[in-house]
């Protein structure tokens, strides 16, 4: 694969500093090394810079960094398009905040419409981000990516016009176990599958994973994941802002990245909300590139690529 590592420190999503040091944390932890050392070319793009701001004021009081959060998703959105050109193209953005997706999302959008193919979204997260800007709350804005990118109204003449949009149809959830009551209402009709703890912890990772990966695959379709650190429990993965209890267990976590490897269906990856601030001497940001080595296919023992 072509790796493109795409450093996104945008902070302004989340409700406290420090997601801005993600793309050096990743870094330093090694993940260009990780990845060449599974024989895949690794470029490093650098860090992506916000659009100029400009003034926005939005009813919701609460909404913290609206301008801020606006320039990242123009940005992000044209840095998404252009990473994921060519056959064998595989962006890695490098959060930052989960606020980064409304950009990433559409921008990947946009290029699978222009192949011709359907964009497919494995949402790993403590949280959906289903909030519009009139339903948040906190006004954290990393709290509305997927709000935004799959075409929920209210955001038009705030965020960018989006350059293509997700089905909500092509969204599978896991690790959800955080979910607000507006998000809840949104979600009902939404089409996204959501596979919250109560579900894994029924029927476990690998039947639920397998069943979305054969849609993928039967539409012929792209692949991205959004992995946010809280999908992780936070007694492996103390590095964010936003901790909640019961996550998934390291061993849930390869387990996704290894099937996800032997599918051969991903396309593009983000990696969010990593605040280094709140680590504990790197691990989390070491787990985190771990976890994107398995994707990518590091394997315990040398078996063949099993089918899933
Ligand atoms: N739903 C909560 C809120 O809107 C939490 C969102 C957390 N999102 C995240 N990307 N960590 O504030
Ligand atoms: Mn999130
Ligand atoms: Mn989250
Ligand atoms: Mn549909």
């Amino acid at each position: 694969k072509q790796c493109r590592l795409i450093g996104a420190p945008v902070q302004d999503g989340a409700g406290r500093l420090g997601c801005e040091m993600g793309p050096s944390a990743f870094r330093t932890a090694g993940i260009a090394r990780a990845l060449a050392d599974l024989g895949h070319s690794v470029t490093d793009l650098g860090n992506v810079s916000p659009v100029p701001l400009r003034p926005l004021s939005h009813g919701n009081a609460a909404l913290k960094c609206l301008p801020e959060v606006a320039g990242w998703t123009a940005a992000l959105a044209g840095a998404a398009y252009e990473a994921s050109a060519g056959p064998d193209a595989m962006p890695i953005f490098m959060g930052g905040d989960h606020s980064l997706a409304a950009g990433t999302l559409t921008g990947l959008a946009r290029r699978a419409s222009d192949m011709g193919r359907e964009l497919f979204v494995l949402w790993l997260d403590a949280h959906t981000d289903f909030h519009t800007l009139d339903s948040t709350e906190s006004g954290n804005l990393h709290g509305v990516p997927m709000a935004y990118a799959t075409g929920r109204p209210g955001f038009q003449g705030y965020f960018p016009p989006a350059p293509a949009h997700v089905d909500p149809h092509n969204v599978c959830m896991m690790g959800i176990r955080s979910v607000d009551p507006a998000e809840q209402r949104a979600l009902e009709n939404s089409g996204i599958t959501i596979h919250d703890m109560r579900k894994i912890d029924e029927f476990g990772i690998a039947p639920l994973l397998r069943a979305f990966l054969q849609r993928v695959a039967d539409a012929n379709g792209l692949l991205h994941v959004s992995l946010d650190v809280d999908f992780l429990d936070p007694g492996i993965a103390p590095g964010v802002g936003t901790t909640v209890p019961g996550g998934a267990t390291f061993r849930e976590a390869h387990l996704i990245m290894e099937m996800l490897h032997d599918t051969g269906l991903v396309s593009s990856v983000d990696l969010v909300e990593l605040n280094p601030f709140l680590d504990d001497r790197g691990r989390t940001a070491i787990l985190m590139v771990d976890l994107l080595a398995s994707l990518m296919g590091r394997r315990v023992l040398d078996y063949p690529t099993r089918s899933f």
